[in-house]
């Protein structure tokens, strides 16, 4: 399974999920400005993944600031880096809840702390919290990858948006892992993989995955998915998600909401596949979640090549909200919800 960042001492190392599929080149992200710089232009992307480098990032900072402070340094002294951290890294992308859960956790661990703990102390205890978050996304993704592929009975066909896999998680993937428990449980027939404009994490980055597992795909362009689905080539699309709002409604890559509609006219099931720490019980429907509106440039240019004239109005919305109407189940580790969804009266 591969693994897109690599945390040692002092450094977070990321595949720059830019350059790929072509070159696979690691990022060397020594500040935690860099992290936050990372996140900002996505080399590292993906909503669980952003979390966990988030977590990696403040791990390394208090690392950095044991390493070079003074011997007699303490947690007290530091707590206003801290804090000044977390708001660096809240503002890199507003929409991926994962972020805000990690920063969460960090920010619950500092209360935790007594004033006069050590530098030294603290860095252990952030670098345990940063590699709990990492371990515990991977085992969330096997666990949503067993409940999804448990919603088939026979070989079937399906479709998938975006990048899920183990690029935008600590491993394996929320989506993808759905698509790799079928794989390896001989359910799934084939997966149409659409190349997601406009930043192609489709076609770039799942069609990337899928051929290193040796997983048969099918690379098609995002208008072709109706096509796809009135010839009677679909039976399922599973796609990931930025935020699940308490009632279910789900943001997730611009492009998701029109497969939804499609889903609905073909009576096709769609399934959104997420950990809970996806889930913002907080934000009751998805009108509240903030969507992230990204440079003009992602539409003019594709890898540098200019595609449309540079005088044109743009307008890049990065994510789409799917009402919860119109989604058949909701993967997380806990299980398979089926409608209505409201995720703060769920006992588990
Ligand atoms: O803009 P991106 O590439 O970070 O958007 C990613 C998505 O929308 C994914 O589908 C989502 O984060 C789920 S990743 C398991």
């Amino acid at each position: 399974m591969f693994r897109a960042m690599k945390y040692s001492p002092g450094c977070l190392e990321l595949i720059d999920q830019r350059q790929l599929p072509t070159q696979e080149i690691w990022v060397r992200a020594t500040t935690l400005e860099e992290v936050a710089i990372a996140i900002e232009t996505m080399v590292v992307r993906g909503a669980p993944a952003i979390g966990c480098a988030a977590g990696w990032g403040l791990a390394l900072d208090a690392h950095l600031n044991h390493v070079n402070g003074t011997a007699n340094d303490l947690w007290n002294a530091y707590k206003t880096r801290f804090l000044k951290n977390v708001d660096r890294l809240a503002r890199t992308r507003p929409t991926a809840v994962n972020l805000f859960y990690a920063l969460k956790r960090f920010q619950s661990l500092g209360e935790e702390i007594p004033n006069d703990t050590s530098m030294s102390k603290v860095a252990q205890r952030f670098l345990d919290l940063a590699q709990f978050l990492d371990d515990d996304d991977v085992r969330t993704c096997k666990s949503i990858g067993e409940h999804g592929a448990s919603i088939f009975k026979s070989p079937v066909s399906g479709l998938t948006h975006c990048n899920t896999g183990s690029l935008a998680t600590a491993g394996y993937g929320t989506a993808l892992g759905i698509i790799r428990s079928m794989h390896s449980q001989k359910k799934l027939k084939s997966i149409f993989v659409d190349e997601t404009r406009p930043y192609f994490q489709g076609a770039r980055l799942t069609a990337f995955e899928l051929l290193k597992d040796n997983i048969p795909y099918t690379l098609i362009s995002d208008n072709m998915a109706g096509y796809a689905m009135q010839k009677g080539l679909v039976d399922f699309v599973v796609i990931g998600a930025d935020r699940i709002a308490n009632n279910g409604d789900t943001a997730n890559k611009i492009g998701s909401y029109s497969l939804a509609v499609l889903c609905k006219y073909h009576q096709i099931p769609f399934i959104v596949a997420a950990p809970m720490s996806t889930v913002d019980i907080e934000t009751l429907d998805g009108s509240k979640i903030p969507v992230e509106e990204r440079p003009r440039v992602e539409l003019l240019e594709v890898n540098g090549y200019r595609v449309a004239p540079s005088e044109s109005k743009v307008w890049n919305p990065s994510f789409d909200v799917t009402p919860a109407s119109l989604i058949s189940y909701i993967v997380t580790e806990k299980g398979v919800h089926k409608p209505p969804f409201n995720f703060s009266q769920m006992r588990f």
